[in-house]
């Protein structure tokens, strides 16, 4: 009888222990190590034979190569992230939450392309074959010619694709549920995922059709199973959104055959996901211009510039250590964008609960935020709204200089067709720059909030008493001998002028 050769692996990295133990060493992991039957045993007989390899014709790098054809949807949202369609041959994972509408969009590009003559095979390992009719019937697809399965086993799907005609397109929904014959773990074990991964991406280089595989997400957000998954696929996207929102935003992660961070904007409807041509209009819409505390920021993803709303409360604490709660961007960025506004330009704010959020339920990763972020804690702190009209971009360095930030006239092109009037910009990003709104240049953070402090009182007197409560707060508390600040410097005391 074979030697049953069984090893320990850690489910979320992949990480191979001799002997069961709580914690990963890889990846810190506690309680994601399990038994499985080693991989040695699953490798076939003639690869473990010791034959010799053939050798391999070497080229060179020059050469003509021609540019990979595309399979096209027609959803010009999807096509853009994949860079311009699908690539035959290629094999993709899409990653996401639960319930966040993978399945719904990879049947509507399923439908797309079937629609356009192309033969596509929709395989569920999740539901049955009439919970996806269903879905199709609602979003009125069902007359799309898609070849349907319902099939967890790995082989019996290549069998099946196999058979028939050749496929152009194949949907794996999801990769945890699928199992191979040739290894012995539990279905959606490591082994179980990578081995079937290993099949369809043999599949995909051998037959030339483009896979697409489902991956799940854990709680922290990464794709489920062994990374190695993220490293044997040409493409990674993940699908993001938040429940409460109706915003789904494809972002590609990794892309052989395309940009990565290029995102495509998708509308979650009762008819299922309709494309977003123009996703500034979309985060701007119900934005409450004149409230204190919110900032426009002209951002990018990718290629396109995207207008987004970014929504600041600064509170006085009744906690021992203040709560800073974000939704949307780095926590560690704006840890560090307080402390420039604190060691640079005295805006306190260790004594103030900080809630940050960015409207619309997108996820920002660009430091040019900067800017915005700190325009929108300084107005929500001193209660003096920034201009409406306003758009913001700018990186602030420790020292609290502010840096040029890249295409800066793409981001002023958008903000001048949404109809913004101004811009608040680094200084030093001027230079071949033609601004098609007035740009407010700033060099460093501290003129941004001498700006904003010089316009507090002025504005908090026009507008009335509630505005004139929240916009000096503790100005007139203290020494009498503080007058309204023409400075940052001035503003020293603002925040926690008690505590000290
Ligand atoms: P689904 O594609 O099943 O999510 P996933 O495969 O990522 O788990 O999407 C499920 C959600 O989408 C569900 O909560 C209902 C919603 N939905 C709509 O709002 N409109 C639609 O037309 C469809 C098909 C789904
Ligand atoms: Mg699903």
């Amino acid at each position: 009888m074979a030697r049953r050769d069984t090893s320990f692996i850690c489910q979320s990295c992949g990480a191979v222990y001799t002997r069961w133990q709580g914690k990963c060493e890889a990846c810190g992991g506690w309680n994601t190590i399990s038994e499985e039957v080693a991989v040695a045993a699953s490798v076939p007989a003639a690869q473990r034979s010791g034959r010799k390899g053939r050798a391999v014709v070497l080229e060179k790098l020059e050469g003509t190569a021609k540019p990979a054809p595309r399979l096209v949807s027609g959803i010009g949202e999807l096509d853009r992230v994949a860079g311009g369609g699908f690539v035959p041959g290629s094999i993709l994972l899409i990653g996401g939450d639960p319930g966040i509408g993978k399945s719904t969009l990879l049947v509507q590009a399923s439908a797309a392309l079937a629609q356009r003559g192309q033969r596509v095979v929709y395989v569920s390992g999740e539901e049955a074959v009439d919970q996806v009719r269903l879905r199709a019937q609602r979003l009125g697809l069902e007359k799309a010619d898609v070849g349907l399965a319902a099939e967890t086993n790995a082989e019996n799907i290549i069998a099946t694709l196999s058979g028939g005609p050749p496929v152009h397109m194949v949907v794996i929904d999801s990769i945890q549920t699928m199992w191979s014959d040739s290894v012995e773990s539990a279905p959606g074990t490591v082994t179980q995922v990578r081995t079937s991964a290993q099949l369809l991406v043999r599949y995909a280089k051998q037959t030339g059709a483009c896979v697409i595989l489902v991956g799940h997400v854990t709680k922290d957000g990464q794709i489920a199973g062994p990374r190695v998954v993220e490293h044997m696929v040409d493409a990674v996207f993940s699908f993001e959104g938040d429940g409460g929102h109706q915003f789904r935003i494809l972002r590609a992660q990794k892309n052989r055959f395309g940009p990565t961070d290029e995102i495509g904007v998708f509308e979650m409807t009762g008819r299922g996901l309709s494309e977003v041509a123009n996703p500034s209009e979309l985060f701007l819409s119900n934005r409450d211009a004149g409230a204190p505390g919110t900032a426009v920021f002209a951002g990018m993803e990718g290629t396109r510039p995207v207008l987004v709303e970014i929504q600041a409360l600064v509170a006085p604490s009744s906690l021992g250590t203040p709560r800073r709660a974000v939704v949307g961007w780095d926590p560690n960025r704006l840890s560090m964008v307080l402390a420039v506004l604190d060691a640079r330009c005295g805006v306190r704010l260790g004594g103030h609960d900080v809630y940050l959020n960015v409207a619309g339920g997108l996820k920002i990763g660009e430091p040019a935020a900067d800017l915005a972020v700190a325009a929108a804690l300084v107005s929500s702190l001193t209660g003096a709204p920034l201009p409406a009209d306003a758009v913001h971009f700018g990186e602030a360095s420790l020292t609290g200089a502010v840096r040029p930030v890249s295409q800066a006239q793409a981001r002023l092109k958008e903000a001048a067709k949404l109809g913004f009037a101004s811009a608040v910009i680094p200084s030093g990003g001027l230079d071949g720059l033609d601004p098609p709104v007035t740009v407010r240049p700033v060099s460093s953070l501290a003129e941004l909030v001498a700006g904003i402090a010089a316009s507090a009182p002025r504005r908090a007197r026009d507008e009335g008493p509630r505005e004139t409560r929240n916009a000096a707060p503790r100005e007139t508390r203290g020494s009498n001998d503080r007058n309204p600040p023409q400075r940052a410097v001035q503003h020293a005391d603002w925040g926690d002028d008690e505590e000290r």
